[in-house]
């Protein structure tokens, strides 16, 4: 049996989002069918869209999104129908090396749902990050639904399913913030913002935030920088180290992803200081770094993948500092929109106007 919903469907690289009819199949072992309440647009999306993940045409679009189960298939007892779940991209297997050596935040077997939802036509469809959540109903595998309180409304909790967990991680999983810690952001979008957020939970008493646009700027602050820089006025480096008493930043996140602003995070730290970088390079980009700089500054040169988060110990535990009021995700929901608005909000994305626009069904 399968279900007919309304989806948003990238039909060919470069060209606009449809709404489609998709066919959603029952789940079937290991799999679970999520009625999806809310969705946010991620910069992710826009990539797929651009043909900038894969070619795997046509995408059903969506991958950061809150909903409750509708139904479960065979073996699953973890989750059941009626739970409040965010849906992950990293459902971990328990088997691989990463996972048997007791860091599954680097599985390599993430699971998805096996069967594929389709277009009317029978057209199978590729959903987003294995998610597919533009949808009114999606399949997933159970592992991909993480039960948190359902206190909280389903346009805050589902931003942590991408990329305010991966911001948020990125400061205190990946770059291990600590108690007194001066942060420095680069790039505070969506991403950047998180991570600013998660330095001030992390209890980083100095939170530099780093953008080209003031309306970011403002965001930052809202959400916990003490101090901000417009890097097209001053100099980043500068600014990071006048601002730290001269030595730079314990941590330095590069929340951009260019190398300019890598280039910036390597010498904006202190010495033996943390570099993170969140934001995503694109495969045309080259570093060039003088190699005795690398060894003379010491320190770590990280990369986060989603936070590199464990959703099942993480979701929920943020979920309830969010409830508690210690962590502030409202801030991050410029708008809601409806499922025809997905184009028109990558637009707004593109034109800096929004941390996250977030569909509500
Ligand atoms: N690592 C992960 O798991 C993960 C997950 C989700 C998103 N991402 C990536 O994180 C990055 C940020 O995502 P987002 O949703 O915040 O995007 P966004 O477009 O909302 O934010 C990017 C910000 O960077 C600023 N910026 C651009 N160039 C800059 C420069 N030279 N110096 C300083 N600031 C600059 C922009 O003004 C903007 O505020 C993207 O590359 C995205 O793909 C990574
Ligand atoms: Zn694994
Ligand atoms: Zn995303």
């Amino acid at each position: 049996m399968t279900t007919t919903v309304r989806g948003v469907v990238s039909p060919a690289k470069g060209s606009p989002v449809e709404i489609a009819d998709v066919l959603v199949p029952d789940p079937g072992p290991g799999e679970a069918l999520v009625r999806v309440q809310a969705c946010g647009v991620c910069h992710t999306d826009l990539h797929y869209r651009e043909g900038g993940i894969n070619d795997d045409f046509p995408f059903l679009l969506g991958h950061e999104a809150a909903g409750v189960v509708e139904a479960v298939g065979d073996g699953v007892d973890e989750i059941g129908p009626g739970d409040f779940v965010v849906l992950n991209w990293r459902a971990v297997c328990g088997r691989c090396r990463a996972c048997r050596r007791g860091r599954p935040w680097y599985c390599f077997n993430t699971h998805n749902a096996a069967q594929r939802m389709t277009l009317e036509d029978g057209t199978p469809l590729s959903p987003a990050l294995g998610i597919g959540a533009f949808a009114e109903k999606t399949l997933v595998h159970a592992g991909q639904c993480t039960k948190v309180d359902p206190a909280a409304k389903p346009e805050v909790a589902g931003l942590l399913g991408c990329g305010v967990m991966a911001g948020l991680g990125a400061a205190m999983n990946t770059g291990s913030v600590g108690r007194g810690d001066a942060v420095a952001v680069l790039g505070c979008g969506g991403v950047g913002c998180a991570a600013v957020a998660g330095a001030r939970l992390a209890g980083a008493t100095r939170i530099i935030g780093v953008d080209i646009d003031d309306r970011k700027l403002r965001w930052a602050r809202e959400l916990g920088a003490t101090d901000t820089v417009n890097s097209t006025e001053t100099d980043a480096v500068e600014a990071i180290r006048s601002l730290t008493g001269g030595f730079g930043a314990d941590v330095v996140i590069d929340a951009v992803g260019r190398p300019e602003t890598y280039q910036q995070a390597f010498y904006a730290r202190d010495l033996a200081g943390t570099a993170v970088l969140v934001g995503v390079p694109t495969p045309d980009m080259r570093l060039e770094l003088p190699l005795l700089d690398v060894f003379g500054r010491g320190g770590a040169l990280k990369s986060s993948w989603y936070g590199d988060c464990l959703p099942s110990r993480d979701f929920p535990m943020l979920i309830d500092l969010y409830l508690q009021g210690r962590l502030p995700l409202d801030a991050f929901v410029t708008e809601t929109i409806g499922l025809e608005d997905v184009e028109e909000a990558f637009a707004a994305m593109s034109r800096g106007e929004v941390l996250r626009s977030v569909v509500l069904l």
